[in-house]
């Protein structure tokens, strides 16, 4: 059976309703047209799947029919054949020599460079201030992805990487880019920006390779180093091409992401003062005036609470999709060949079918057995199947902590301008950034 086909305008499709408020739009195509629909975007033709069940199909359970959707391609340039990118065997090979490095055990180390760059970034806030917080998250996240996994070397350029990487940004970011694939031809001044970008990433990195080969590659215990010692079993290491996009994968892929689900809880934390003060009642509990530490994760339940509603309302991740390699059959419904799907976790994890009261802040649904009584991919801002994001543990460990350093010294209040909006990038941003008053807690 062919899908059922959302209305549009001749040529522009849905685009127009697409591009005015893309989160507004798959939500309600998906309420009031059901669990499988093919809207159209420009001329890209896309079947968007709102049940978790058809999640799971995809995701997990058939997945060796599907592969990443076009809009990775959009990626490519900067990404090359790193894990998020790569396809088959080649990435079976790179997931298995990279998983060792994201081990817990191996990531329980970083804890306190973690903690670290955050009391670091306390002791720069001052009470009643007025920053932009989200900047303080990007600089915050990138400068412990640079240090835990490429090493205090990398650590060193983090200003020159940010800047770097924010032009790279941009234009991955772009959605002209997606829909006009003809703009990455022409030399715009954006353009020749992303080209230096790209290069500088390139030099940072093949230097800090050649410094750690010349150093005989020794087992420093940041995630380079084993991703540089790293042998398959027939002994082969990753070339400079593949550690070089792995590193840049990790990176974009590391650190932005982290930056934004804090920056989405300060939003909420400003706009429930309640759950802000039994936030600082546990903290102030479980740590007293002393730095969290890895120890203390199991006792930081209800931060933890607070980490996991604020990815359900607002997944970094906001949507993903895949890409089918040969005629589909997805509940029923065909997909043929080439067939692009799309799943939006931002739409699926505020659907009232799973969950009570879905647009509301409330950390405390996740305090009895939700997770265990909810499908599967009703909640998914890691993704699922074998190719769920690597970096969860390291992540979810990394706003706890982060959260919990932060807000244990202060209370964050959203300023009332600009206004907040989320924009639906590559990841969910707010558009103009976050800027908020610092009150420091008694
Ligand atoms: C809150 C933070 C994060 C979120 C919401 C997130 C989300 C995701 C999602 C949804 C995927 C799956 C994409 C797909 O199936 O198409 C993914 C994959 C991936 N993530 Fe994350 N991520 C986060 C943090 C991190 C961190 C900290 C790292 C690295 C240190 C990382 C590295 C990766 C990589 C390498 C992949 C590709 C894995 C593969 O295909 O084998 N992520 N992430």
């Amino acid at each position: 059976m062919v899908p059922p086909t959302l209305p549009g305008l001749p040529f522009f499709g849905n685009s127009i309703r697409y591009l005015r408020d893309p989160l507004g739009f798959l939500r309600e195509t998906a309420s009031r047209h059901g669990d499988v629909v093919r809207v159209s975007i420009g001329p890209l033709k896309m079947t968007l799947v709102s049940h978790p069940e058809l999640v799971e199909s995809v995701l997990v359970t058939h997945n060796r029919l599907w592969q990443k959707d076009r809009f990775m391609r959009v990626l490519r340039p900067v990404l090359g054949d790193g894990l998020l990118s790569s396809e088959g065997d080649f990435w079976r090979r790179q997931r298995r020599l990279a998983q060792p490095a994201f081990h817990r055990d191996r990531i329980a180390a970083y804890g306190s460079i973690m903690v670290g760059h955050a009391a670091r970034l306390a002791n720069q806030w001052r009470h009643d201030e007025v920053r932009d917080v989200h900047k303080d998250m990007m600089r915050l996240t990138l400068e412990i992805v640079a240090e835990t996994l490429f090493g205090a070397q990398v650590g060193d350029h983090a200003e020159d990487v940010g800047e770097a990487l924010d032009a790279v940004l941009k234009v991955v970011a772009d959605p002209m880019e997606v829909f006009v694939p003809i703009l990455k031809r022409l030399p715009t001044p954006q353009r020749r920006r992303f080209d230096r970008a790209i290069a500088k990433l390139d030099s940072i990195l093949y230097g800090v390779f050649e410094q750690r080969r010349k150093s005989g590659a020794p087992e420093t215990g940041d995630l380079l180093s084993m991703l540089v010692n790293a042998q398959d079993d027939d002994g082969t290491r990753m070339s400079d091409q593949q550690l070089r996009d792995e590193c840049m994968t990790l990176f974009l892929a590391g650190h932005e992401t982290t930056a934004l689900n804090l920056s989405w809880t300060w939003l909420l934390l400003s706009q429930h003062p309640d759950i802000d003060a039994k936030l600082a009642r546990e903290l102030h509990d479980v740590l007293g005036d002393r730095p969290a530490t890895f120890a203390d994760l199991p006792n930081l339940r209800y931060t933890g609470h607070v980490i996991a509603e604020s990815l359900r309302l607002y997944p970094p991740a906001w949507s993903l999709g895949r890409e089918a390699r040969e005629d589909v059959d997805l509940g029923g419904y065909h997909v043929p060949r080439g067939g692009q799907v799309w799943f939006c976790p931002w739409a699926i994890q505020r659907d009232p079918r799973w969950f009570d009261d879905p647009d509301a802040f409330r950390p405390e649904r996740w305090e009895g057995d939700l997770a265990k009584k909810l499908p599967r991919y009703a909640y998914f801002p890691f993704g699922g199947g074998p190719r769920f994001c690597i970096g969860q543990a390291f992540a979810q460990m990394e706003a706890v902590l982060l959260l919990a350093t932060l807000a244990r010294s202060f209370h964050v209040e959203v300023l009332p301008k600009p206004r907040v909006v989320p924009f639906a990038s590559v990841t969910l941003r707010p558009k103009h950034g976050l800027r908020v008053r610092l009150t420091r807690r008694g």
